[in-house]
């Protein structure tokens, strides 16, 4: 039987995701309690790294010793993977020796391959078109200071990227309106948009889009690997930055989000980024916690 991949949120079915968020809230309280839960006790979990991390590294890494297991940092510049060896082949050795295999990269076909050719369970870390780990915390985060996201107005301000459409993944999974304000040439990926049509409404002007928000999230207007093109969405992003002037004008009780790491002064005000309605250090801790409730789900089952 082929292992259970986390490649896109839509890994899951609806009822996996609430039970998985709900369950990510009990083993805060269970850390947070200093009780000893190890239930991935001699368990290894490959963890391969083709781009820049803090939050997934330390998050996965310390997850697994916390539940009794140990995580391996595989980074492209040191293994076979980064000299040409087939994903295929690396995925097939890697595989025969771990547990469970994480990966952040570039084409989301590498994570898509390596999941074909895996005998254990593949995360998906990141890649250039999904980030469902990070949607796993912010839903926490939302769930935790608000209740149920059910039927709530989130925005989404800035560049149609891999967080914008896992954020369409988890309208349609747990049932928001998703609304995305981006720059005409930075909207998300169409074809998710168009499957997605009664949740999700694209538009191109940032106060419009803010009115009677619940959520406001914002990412880097530059993703890894568009570095080159910084100078130029800086000027084209004019008008998205996620401000006091924006965040009025969302319902009074709105939380703010941000994956991190932020550019303050550029997508968001350092004034937004600090105020008590951001809640992005709580979504940061978060990581950890869902990302053991997803180990625990993938490989305890
Ligand atoms: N948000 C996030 O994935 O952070 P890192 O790039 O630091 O892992
Ligand atoms: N969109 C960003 C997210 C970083 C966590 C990137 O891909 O670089």
């Amino acid at each position: 039987m082929s292992p259970r991949h986390f490649l896109t949120l839509k890994d899951l079915s609806s009822a996996e995701l609430k039970q998985l968020l709900s369950r990510a809230s009990e083993l805060k309280k269970i850390h947070r309690e200093g009780a000893l839960y190890e239930p991935l006790k001699n368990r290894v979990l490959g963890m391969i790294f083709e781009k820049s991390s803090t939050r997934t590294r330390v998050s996965f890494e310390s997850g697994m010793a916390q539940f009794g297991g140990h995580a391996l940092f595989l980074s492209s510049r040191d293994t076979q993977l980064g000299r040409g060896e087939p994903v295929e082949d690396s995925a097939r050795v890697i595989s025969s020796m771990v547990d469970a295999v994480m990966i952040r990269t570039f084409e989301h076909s590498l994570v898509e391959t390596f999941a074909q050719y895996s005998s254990v369970p593949v995360i998906n870390a990141l890649t250039d078109d999904y980030h469902p780990c990070q949607l796993l915390a912010d839903m926490q985060t939302y769930q935790e200071h608000r209740g149920s996201i059910e039927g709530k107005k989130v925005v989404w301000v800035g560049d149609g990227n891999n967080m914008c459409n896992s954020y369409i993944n988890a309208a349609s999974l747990l049932d928001f309106q998703l609304v995305i304000a981006c720059p005409k040439g930075y909207e998300p990926n169409p074809e998710l948009v168009a499957e997605h049509q009664d949740r999700v409404t694209v538009l191109h002007d940032a106060k419009d889009a803010a009115k009677g928000a619940d959520l406001i999230v914002t990412d880097v207007f530059a993703s890894m690997g568009q570095e080159d093109e910084q100078e130029q969405r800086l000027k084209d992003f004019d008008g998205f930055q996620v401000n006091t002037d924006l965040m009025s004008l969302a319902n009074k009780d709105a939380l703010f989000m941000h994956c991190l790491p932020a550019h303050r002064g550029e997508e968001v005000s350092a004034e937004v980024l600090d105020h008590p309605d951001s809640v992005v250090w709580d979504e940061a801790e978060n990581r950890l916690h869902a990302q053991k409730a997803l180990l625990e789900f993938l490989l305890c089952n």
